[in-house]
């Protein structure tokens, strides 16, 4: 069973994934991950960010691997090509090379390869911004989780603050939300939506564990053979 968590940056997308996953014992796939290390491989070998034919290059020949401790179904770090990269993907640098490696074609085809094959595996919660539309349009269960500007842009502060890695300075962040809301949801391939059947969950002024809750509930009742209005 897949259930898809789409939505812009900054909506909670990462930490209510990774809370049901543990809440109903499937595993969790954060995919903005690989197109970060992809990103971060690309400004290490000095690929320029517009040129489609290198990034897919790339991208196909490259191996992303997560690291699970002690089996934990949760990641705790990533790698590429043996390079462990869970910090370093989490820069401003990084926030600003996703965006153009991300709409490059070719790097999807490869990423999407990827994600159908580790998704067909088991069970899982994949988080991203076209898993319900392209990746897995035939999810059990797809939700779209948004929230205000403002909201996004205070929550990641935290998590950078938190993280140790990445700017913790708002009037960057939220310029930074905004700009990669308007490439997400602008690009030619596959670009921020809401699937058709998705359920539209807006976080704003909402506690993400109620969030968490009804997402789990949504998770039981598809489970069991049932429909979520
Ligand atoms: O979720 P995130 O902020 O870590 O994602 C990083 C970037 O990767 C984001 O700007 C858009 C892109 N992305 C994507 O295009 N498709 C996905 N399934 C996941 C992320």
């Amino acid at each position: 069973m897949i259930v898809a968590i789409d939505g812009p940056a900054g909506a909670g997308k990462s930490s209510v994934a990774k809370a049901c996953a543990k809440k109903i014992g499937f595993k969790c796939l954060d995919t903005g991950a690989m197109y970060r290390a992809v990103a971060w491989l690309a400004v290490q070998r000095g690929i320029a960010l517009d040129d489609d034919a290198a990034l897919g290059k790339l991208a196909d020949g490259c191996k992303i691997e997560f690291r699970h401790e002690d089996g934990n179904p949760i990641a705790s770090g990533i790698s590429i090509d043996g390079h462990d990269v869970t910090e370093a993907i989490r820069t401003t640098e990084i926030d600003k090379a996703v965006s153009p490696v991300s709409a490059a074609g070719s790097v999807r085809e490869a990423m999407v390869d990827q994600q159908r094959r580790i998704g067909d595996a088991g069970n899982y919660v994949i988080e991203g911004r076209d898993i319900g539309t392209v990746v897995f349009p035939n999810a059990d269960l797809k939700i779209y989780l948004t929230a205000t500007n403002e909201e996004r842009a205070h929550r990641r502060v935290r998590q950078n603050a938190d993280r140790g890695v990445g700017s913790i300075d708002y009037a960057e962040v939220l310029e930074d939300i905004i700009r990669r809301d308007e490439a997400d949801k602008n690009r030619g391939n596959s670009p921020l939506r809401p699937a058709d059947d998705a359920k539209v969950m807006d976080s704003t002024g909402i506690y993400i564990e109620d969030i968490i809750e009804s997402i789990c509930t949504y998770a039981n009742i598809v489970q069991e053979g049932g429909k979520v209005e």
